[in-house]
């Protein structure tokens, strides 16, 4: 019973409080509370170590320590559940920090020297994170000290208690008289108990097939994945969930865990002997590293906890309510988005003035607000981006193809007046993408040292293009000056950054999060510059679709795959971490390019209805009479639906993996108006289709119906426990889309 007696030790004199009462500091044992969560964790009074005693559902009281069996070969720190573990005193399980020292050993001893509680929460110097004012956020900051190389570590913990959210990171303070280096540093890392029958569910994909659930049980031994790319990637998102094989959308415990990062990371769940579960995510340890100079801080990057006792939907809720209200920081986050028409899919970089200022002149006719140029616009013979083998780098819009000059041409298209919409001219959006080089190129010629490259190997190209070393001062103010100068040539409101291939010639480790300090000072500086420029984060489709970014812009482009039927997938996989309005989502054309797929407009429409940032992705010339018929329809229901995406709550009432009639609900913010969008994928002889159930009403309240799809007024309680029967055809993918009112 050494653990017992341990615990049984502890200090329980001197409660200090944080606003709200979120945080207690009763001695040195944690309480940290939110709404529907508990987090709690002690100084063990004999080793001076972090040890973690709950993250779950409220509890008023620190227990006992599971009694595991001290014999054998696995001793001592092994079998405790810890907050930070470092190398070396025991611990057999993977670290969550790693150190080396200037001689090259890597044994640490990080043990409690002080702490501090606070109101609000200070910010990570250079880096995203969430905030808030002292009604919304405390702080406790834990310092720790390694007597023995004289490295000081610092752990931030900030309670959300509206989102049941703990966000955590790390720094680490170098007083030694040598260089120490970062090897793998987790911003979360936590030990849960032993959880029989745990799951991991985790957003897995490629290009144009982003963010797929992925569920599977945690075995002994490590799972988990990570991103090399030095980017957050297609291939895996850097949020995943645990969850015991019971937990449903609506029902179950659930721990959610999101990285605020760009850069490569590691996400990782490691089962050990006694059946703890080692959490950790963080900096991926083949990117890491990370030198720290005598005197200097090293500052990780912060990560997200959420636990939710009522199933994915409300974990999914709470990281959405946190990153619109606490993480993002733009001004648009809580505005409609512009109903837009971007030119890719209908032109890519095939087209001259005319036909662009055409398709401009379509879309105010067709009553669309905001036009954006995509790709193709700059770069001057021989480097004129008219296909993708050039250009990049060179940000100076093209004389051939924009002869009467480039001002005036977003004059002639900000001069079109948007129809059904009184006195409004069309906006004007841009394409770029800032941190990227064609070796075809002006910059490349002048300054072939920028791109990333290792030595003499040779540079890898990936769509013919290089990587822009945004780590180096010099061309973090090349990006800053050559957009700036754009933006400042005519009347632009947005701007859609794209980045088009991953990393492959990292130099060293450390330069992908040297790079991410730079890409993250860029944004940060043309951001706050313009703030009124509507910013949409794209790397070919969603490949960055991550919560660093959605600090600085409030929506990311989701995917390249335009087709309806997958989009529903890539859309409910994205929303687990992600708000619905904080994705771009576009009607295309059909039969779509790359699954030679049609669907009707109409369930094209709501699909990308159920998006914050709504748009069409085609050639107004290509659409059939029918189509074009539709959109006056369409877009008086973006204008209805619209703001309740924006600030709504959201409900995955059924899953395209799991059923064939996949369905959403969103509840406006004031719990007056609910807006359910239902789909069906094929007709089916048998079965019938499943009542659909809606979920979040008042049982008691009276909801009527618009009368779109179904008569009548029925109550809370009937339309979440019985449903209602929708009365599908027999023609494949369907879809319906319909409002209740509460009464
Ligand atoms: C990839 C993006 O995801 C597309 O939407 C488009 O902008 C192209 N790049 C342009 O090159």
């Amino acid at each position: 019973m050494a653990g017992f007696k341990a615990w049984a030790a502890l200090s329980t004199a001197g409660a200090a409080l944080a606003a709200g009462n979120a945080i207690t500091a009763d001695g040195t044992n944690f309480t940290m509370t939110a709404e529907g969560m508990s987090y709690l964790f002690h100084v063990d009074p004999e080793t001076l170590d972090l040890t973690h005693d709950h993250f779950g559902g409220p509890t008023d009281d620190f227990i006992a320590p599971a009694n595991v069996d001290p014999n054998g070969w696995v001793t001592g720190l092994s079998n405790v559940r810890r907050e930070f573990p470092d190398i070396g005193r025991s611990d057999f399980r993977l670290p969550a920090i790693h150190i080396t020292h200037g001689d090259g050993s890597t044994v640490t001893a990080l043990l409690y020297e002080s702490h501090e509680v606070m109101d609000g929460k200070p910010e990570i110097p250079g880096l995203p994170a969430t905030f808030g004012n002292s009604d919304d956020v405390s702080t406790l900051q834990v310092k720790l000290y390694d007597n023995y190389s004289d490295i000081g570590a610092m752990l931030s913990y900030s309670v959300f208690p509206k989102s049941n959210a703990i966000a955590r990171s790390f720094q680490i303070t170098n007083n030694c008289s040598e260089t120490i280096h970062i090897e793998r540093g987790s911003s979360f890392s936590i030990d849960l108990p032993n959880i029989e029958d745990l799951e991991m569910l985790e957003l897995a994909g490629d290009w144009a097939n982003e963010r797929h659930r992925v569920r599977h049980p945690i075995r002994y031994g490590e799972t988990g994945f990570r991103s090399t790319t030095g980017y957050t990637s297609h291939l895996h998102n850097n949020f995943f969930a645990l969850m015991p094989s019971t937990t449903t959308e609506s029902a179950g415990e659930a721990w959610g865990f999101g990285l605020i990062w760009t850069g490569s990371f590691q996400a990782m769940a490691e089962k050990f002997s006694n059946g703890f579960v080692r959490v950790l995510l963080g900096l991926n340890p083949l990117h890491s590293s990370i030198p720290v100079q005598p005197g200097e801080t090293f500052y990780s990057p912060e990560a997200v906890g959420i636990y939710s006792s009522k199933g994915l939907n409300e974990m999914s809720q709470s990281f959405h309510r946190l990153y619109r209200n606490n993480l993002s920081r733009s001004n648009k986050t809580f505005s409609t988005r512009p109903v837009l028409l971007n030119s890719w899919e209908g032109v890519y970089n095939d087209y001259n003035a005319s036909t662009i200022e055409r398709i401009a002149r379509q879309s105010a006719e067709l009553g669309i607000s905001l036009f954006v140029n995509d790709d193709g616009w700059f770069g001057k013979t021989p480097y004129a981006r008219v296909n993708d083998t050039a250009g990049l780098g060179d940000w100076t819009p093209n004389p051939d193809r924009f002869p009467n000059g480039f001002a005036n041409y977003i004059d002639t298209a900000t001069g079109y007046s948007v129809a059904n919409a009184s006195s409004r001219d069309l906006q004007f959006g841009l394409w770029f993408e800032p941190e990227m080089v064609n070796p075809n190129s002006t910059l490349y010629h002048e300054h072939p040292d920028w791109a990333m490259h290792s030595n003499n190997y040779p540079r890898t190209l990936t769509r013919n293009q290089l990587v822009l070393n945004v780590g180096l001062p010099e061309v973090q103010e090349f990006i800053i000056n050559s957009v700036s100068e754009i933006l400042d040539m005519g009347n632009i409101s947005y701007i859609k950054w794209d980045n088009n291939r991953g990393m492959h010639e990292i130099a060293t480790p450390a330069a992908d999060y040297n790079y991410m300090l730079g890409m993250y000072n860029v944004i940060n500086n043309l951001t706050t510059r313009y703030p009124d420029i509507l910013w949409e984060g794209c790397a070919s489709g969603g490949g960055r679709f991550d919560a660093g970014l959605l600090h600085y812009w409030p929506q990311s482009w989701t995917s390249d795959n335009n087709d309806a039927v997958d989009r529903l997938s890539i859309q409910m996989g994205t929303s687990l971490a992600y708000p619905l309005s904080s994705m771009g989502c576009h009607v295309g054309e059909v039969p779509y390019g790359l699954t030679d797929r049609s669907t009707s407009i109409w369930y094209r429409a709501h699909v990308a209805l159920m998006c914050g940032s709504f748009g069409f992705e085609l050639d107004p010339a290509h659409l059939s009479p029918d189509e074009e018929a539709a959109i006056p329809g369409i877009l008086e229901a973006w204008e209805k639906v619209n703001p309740i995406v924006i600030s709504g709550t959201f409900y995955r009432l059924a899953i395209p993996d799991e059923t064939n009639w996949p369905a959403v609900q969103f509840i406006s913010e004031d719990g007056k108006t609910v807006v359910v969008f239902a789909f069906m994928q094929k007709p089916m002889v048998k079965p019938a289709a499943p009542p659909l159930k809606m979920q979040g009403l008042d049982p008691a309240a009276r909801y009527s119906s618009d009368g779109e799809v179904f008569a009548g007024s029925y109550s809370g309680a009937t339309l979440m426990n019985a449903g209602v029967n929708l009365q599908w055809g027999t023609t494949e993918f369907q879809s319906m889309m319909f409002f209740l009112y509460k009464e």
